[in-house]
């Protein structure tokens, strides 16, 4: 159990993945609870740097800090600007990478942060304190945006009809709390949810706003974007031999870490298409998987921690070929 009940996901696979030795330095681009950062420090006498937008996990970190004698540094900021973080500390390379996606339970359970339809709180939903929270998007953004964003990024079916339910009631008052959000969603959707989100006697087992929340999240925080910039922000500072691991939680995410990771080792190199006209080879690979396959936390981790259950671990080592351009994966 990590610091305020963060329970570190897929920790001893994620460990194993990238196996830090003794002098090597890591970087954990996702610190939260500090739970992975804590088992790297305890695995080698090696020095980390935690990154997180959220400053109050790096307030944190700095208190573990002080019990590991100066091995972990802690850097405000966005995992996609690891790079000049880094380079601040005077650092141009590591030798492995750590990103665990999406939000702490330290957030999702806290209700003043607003993630979270089961604790009512202000409809925040921001990691660090910048930019608009969810309740401003909510409020302005117009109704086809709205369904666009809560069928992309929550690969909701009702999302046109939640986006009309929304626009409908923001036009009585506007929606302040994640309990007012709740409720409209939970209106706005048939009672029955589809059948994989049915329990045994058919009943919906997941909140009808979980998607919508979901969605929400991802674009208050731009996650998808933060999550291509971070992969090429990762390519570039590993070193040769350097290990990157990437443990996500939903198919968005592991969609964008499976095609970085395929095109960047080979296996999917025709779908890049920055490749230069002239010369239709791609690139060499700039990173061999360490794991063919996705990862998945085993059943006895799933019945411990049941937020486990949807994460995906990626795994690959960098070789000795420069980083790609910095292409973007394909959209
Ligand atoms: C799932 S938690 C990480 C938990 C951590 N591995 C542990 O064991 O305690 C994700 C953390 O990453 C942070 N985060 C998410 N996206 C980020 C980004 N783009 N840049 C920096 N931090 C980010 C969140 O604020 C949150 O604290």
């Amino acid at each position: 159990m990590g610091e305020g009940g963060h329970v570190p996901v897929m920790l001893a696979e994620v460990l194993g993945a990238l196996a830090p030795a003794d002098g090597e330095i890591m970087l954990d681009g996702t610190f939260g609870a500090g739970g992975y950062a804590q088992a790297f420090l305890e695995a080698a006498d090696c020095t980390i740097f935690g990154i997180d937008r959220d400053p109050q996990a790096v307030a944190r970190g700095k208190t573990l800090a002080e019990r590991f004698g100066g091995r972990l540094k802690m850097l405000e900021g966005r995992f996609s600007e690891m790079r000049t973080l880094l380079a601040g500390a005077g650092i141009s390379g590591v030798d492995g990478i750590a990103l665990d996606l999406g939000v702490s339970s330290l957030q999702l359970d806290s209700a003043v942060r607003g993630f979270s339809f089961r604790h009512d709180g202000p409809l925040d939903m921001r990691m660090g304190g910048d930019g608009p929270s969810a309740a401003e998007l909510v409020d302005q953004a117009d109704e086809p945006t709205l369904a666009d964003v809560i069928h992309r990024y929550g690969e909701e079916r009702h999302s046109r009809r939640i986006a009309g339910a929304i626009v409908t009631a923001r036009q009585r008052a506007p929606i302040r709390r994640t309990a007012e959000l709740a409720d409209i969603v939970a209106a706005a959707v048939p009672k029955r949810g589809p059948r994989s989100s049915r329990g045994p006697r058919g009943r919906s087992t997941i909140h009808p706003a979980t998607r919508t929340f979901q969605a929400l999240r991802i674009w208050v925080n731009d996650e998808i974007a933060e999550l291509r910039r971070g992969l090429a922000a990762a390519e570039a500072l590993l070193r040769p031999q350097g290990r990157l691991a990437v443990v996500s939680f939903h198919s968005l995410e592991d969609r964008e870490v499976k095609r970085f990771l395929g095109q960047r080792s080979g296996r999917n190199a025709g779908q890049h298409r920055h490749a230069p006209a002239s010369d239709s080879r791609p690139p060499e690979p700039s990173f061999e998987l360490i794991r063919r396959r996705v990862g998945r936390p085993d059943t006895d981790e799933v019945a411990a921690n049941p937020r486990s259950r949807s994460a995906r671990l990626r795994a690959a080592r960098r070789t000795m070929a420069p980083a790609w351009e910095q292409g973007e994966v394909s959209p």
